[in-house]
């Protein structure tokens, strides 16, 4: 019973936690702290902790396992779901606040500006994963289908780097971190894959003969 509370209470901090970000660019427009250019701060701000909550969730696995705290994958789901709030949030400062629900003219920038491209493919790709998020969808697709699917969120995460790296005009070290971040978390599974299949085949090449056996 104990273990039930604090885990929810745990639940809702991390929550608020997740909340903050949003809950500060509230306040800072508020009492009118966001810059000569709000519009431009709310998307830097967004676009970053899309980014953040991606890599975050990403990060649940490879933590798990190398610490054996199998609990964290009780948070996974909410810091993915937070990715794609962000990111929602992101595409709405733009077509909303940038672009005044322009339809046509934001159809020209996906079709024209390639880190636009890259962006929103990015966002269309989180759609189904936060779609798909609750038990009734893991059940109704079955645990292989939805864990194959859930794998967009790798392809996002890279279309999210991609995006930032094409936008930056001249300092790419943020966009260099992410990529090197992302590199690692993306390699962690990499290796879990290729090991024991690099493995099997290693033991079958010891199981064969070494050498030619000529007969008679
Ligand atoms: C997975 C989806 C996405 C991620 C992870 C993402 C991430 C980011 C990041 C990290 C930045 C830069 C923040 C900074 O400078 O500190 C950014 C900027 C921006 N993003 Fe996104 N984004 C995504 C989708 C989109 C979409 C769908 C659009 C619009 C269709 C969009 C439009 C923009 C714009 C206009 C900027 C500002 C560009 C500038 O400063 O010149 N992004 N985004």
């Amino acid at each position: 019973m104990n273990k039930v509370l604090s885990s929810r209470w745990t639940k809702a901090f991390l929550f608020l936690l997740c909340l903050a970000p949003l809950l500060l660019l509230g306040w800072r427009g508020y009492h009118n702290q966001l810059g000569a250019n709000p519009i431009e701060n709310i998307t830097h701000k967004t676009g970053d902790w899309t980014l953040r909550f991606l890599l975050i969730t990403l990060a649940i696995t490879p933590i798990r396992r190398l610490t054996g705290k199998l609990w964290l994958i009780r948070y996974r789901r909410m810091f993915g779901l937070f990715a794609f709030f962000y990111a929602t949030l992101h595409f709405l400062t733009y077509i909303w606040l940038d672009k005044f629900f322009d339809v046509h003219e934001m159809l020209h920038d996906i079709a024209k500006r390639r880190f636009i491209t890259v962006g929103f493919a990015g966002f269309v790709l989180l759609i189904p994963l936060a779609l798909t998020s609750t038990k009734g969808w893991i059940l109704r697709l079955g645990g292989k289908r939805w864990q194959a699917l859930h794998r967009l969120i790798y392809f996002s995460a890279i279309a999210g780097v991609i995006h930032y790296w094409w936008l930056v005009k001249a300092d790419i070290h943020k966009p260099l971190e992410y990529g090197a971040i992302l590199a690692v978390l993306l390699g962690y599974r990499i290796a879990g894959w290729a090991g024991p299949k690099l493995s099997a085949n290693k033991a079958k090449s010891l199981r064969e003969p070494r050498f030619e056996v000529r007969q008679g």
